[in-house]
């Protein structure tokens, strides 16, 4: 059987940035702490007047194909994951392709393109379509070009704002790839909810509270469904695991439950028995609100043991070194986690060829999906030079302040005609530059 997986990665952030903690608190009448410490973020990252999902998701393209030296006649489908698209019909892939061509020599004739939608998870299904492509042998030889691009914006006001951010993750999937080969084995926990959607809207209805708990049911789920495929799980199987990560603080919970449901029957829990107690069971209580108290006052002193901040530190905290500067980039986010773990493994001087990531996505309405990767030999060339790309990237953004934060909502407002004067100038790069004679959006390349 053929080893399938992600290839090269490249991320692109929108140019602009918020800090949560010293300019968007204070607006708001909130301590700082709320957000640092509370959602775990320190900033958001904003597209620029000139950008959106279709340049941010091409720029990480352009760059990905440059970087491994790749023609469109390498490429055999496109396909893009987004929940901020901005036409019913016609996908922003074509859109990406068509920037492309403005760069590469050739075209993307040949290639299939289309467009994956399941909120926050449609990114990891969409290379679950590249997978399957590649391994029923209908690839002649060709990679996938997998884009997850969103402009996660909020209505103002809505208690997601805090959560906000824009940007794109290219993905090259490929035979014999160079950073991750994924499982076959797959675990999911999928629902009919009403929690966060966006019927035919711009910016999200979302029920908050609720969303973070059909988030957890979900994973559980998904994390069941995966063990009756692949086996029993263990913490210490797996180097790093990647979580869809809409704030930092949600998987902080997700990794508490997901550690004390793996490690119940194990030596942990036995090793912890001595300074905790051992896991309560169902059984041995009367009724089971009884037994969910008993629940909660566990995992409250799980949380305090050191074996358990030891693998939080090691396996989930390396994960959120990207997300927690850029907020939630809904369908780039759990490749954003993967990309983070692998830059703070190379700075480390880690070797992690050989070893396996536990990555969980995530999609509200919803849906969760686990599978292992391994990591493959050649994953440190791979990551060091997006990781850079990525560092500059995060640096050179410009700061802005609440009322150029408020202009800039306002501008990718589709429901505000507006003319706004950009914060940064573009160079060597796709921007966007009004609309044609159908209302579709073009697209130009500056050098
Ligand atoms: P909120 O009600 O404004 O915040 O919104 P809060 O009052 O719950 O506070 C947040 C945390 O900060 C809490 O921590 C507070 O205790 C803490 P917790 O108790 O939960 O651990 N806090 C402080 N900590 C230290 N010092 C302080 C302080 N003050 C408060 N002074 C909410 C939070 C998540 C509801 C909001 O941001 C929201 O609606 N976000 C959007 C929805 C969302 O992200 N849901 C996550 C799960 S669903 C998902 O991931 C899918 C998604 O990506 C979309 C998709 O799939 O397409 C969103």
């Amino acid at each position: 059987m053929k080893d399938v997986g992600i290839d090269a990665v490249e991320i692109e952030t929108g140019k602009l940035r918020l800090d949560l903690a010293e300019t968007f608190a204070p607006a708001k009448g909130e301590a700082p702490e709320k957000y640092t410490k509370g959602l775990g973020l320190y900033a958001s990252s904003f597209p620029d007047v000139y950008e959106d999902i279709v340049t941010m998701g091409a720029n990480a393209a352009k760059r990905l194909m440059e970087r491994r030296g790749l023609t469109p006649a390498d490429i055999g489908r496109i396909d893009v994951a987004t929940e901020s698209a901005f036409d019913n019909s016609k996908p922003v892939s074509t859109y990406i392709a068509g920037c492309l061509e403005q760069t590469f020599e050739g075209d993307f004739h040949h290639a299939n393109k289309g467009e994956r939608k399941f909120a926050c998870v449609a990114g990891t299904q969409a290379i679950d379509d590249a997978y399957n492509w590649i391994r029923a042998g209908r690839n002649r030889g060709r990679s996938a070009l997998v884009v997850a691009t969103d402009t996660a914006l909020y209505a103002r006001g809505d208690p997601g704002e805090a959560t906000q951010g824009a940007g794109a993750v290219a993905m090259l999937v490929s035979e014999d790839p160079d950073l991750v080969e994924l499982s076959t084995e797959q675990g999911y926990g999928s629902a009919d909810e009403t929690d966060f959607l966006k019927p035919n809207q711009q910016f999200p209805s979302v029920d908050g509270k609720r969303s973070v708990q059909v988030y957890l049911a979900r994973m559980r789920e998904a994390l069941v469904d995966y063990e009756s495929v692949a086996g029993d799980v263990h913490p210490d199987d797996f180097v790093y695991a990647p979580f869809h990560t809409p704030f930092p603080g949600m998987v902080r919970k997700a990794a508490l439950l997901a550690y004390r449901h793996v490690t119940r029957d194990t030596e942990v829990e036995e090793e912890l028995a001595a300074e905790i107690g051992r896991q309560p069971r169902p059984e041995a209580f009367d009724d089971e609100e009884q037994y969910f108290d008993a629940v909660a006052e566990y995992t409250d002193a799980l949380k305090e043991t050191d074996r358990y901040a030891d693998w939080y530190d090691r396996v989930i905290d390396p994960t959120l070194d990207i997300s927690r500067h850029v907020g939630n980039w809904y369908t780039g986010s759990v490749h954003v986690a993967r990309a983070a773990a692998l830059k703070r493994a190379h700075e480390e001087g880690r070797d992690v060829t050989g070893e396996t990531l536990l990555v969980a996505s995530y999609g509200s309405g919803a849906q969760a999906e686990i599978h292992a990767e391994r990591v493959q030999h050649d994953w440190e060339a791979e990551i060091e030079s997006m990781g850079e790309n990525v560092d500059a990237q995060l640096e050179d953004r410009y700061e802005l302040s609440y009322e150029e934060y408020e202009t800039v909502h306002d501008a990718h407002n589709h429901d505000k005609e507006t003319d706004f004067e950009e914060f940064t100038a573009p160079e060597g790069e796709f921007t966007f530059d009004g609309w044609g004679r159908m209302g579709e959006r073009k697209y130009s390349y500056v050098e």
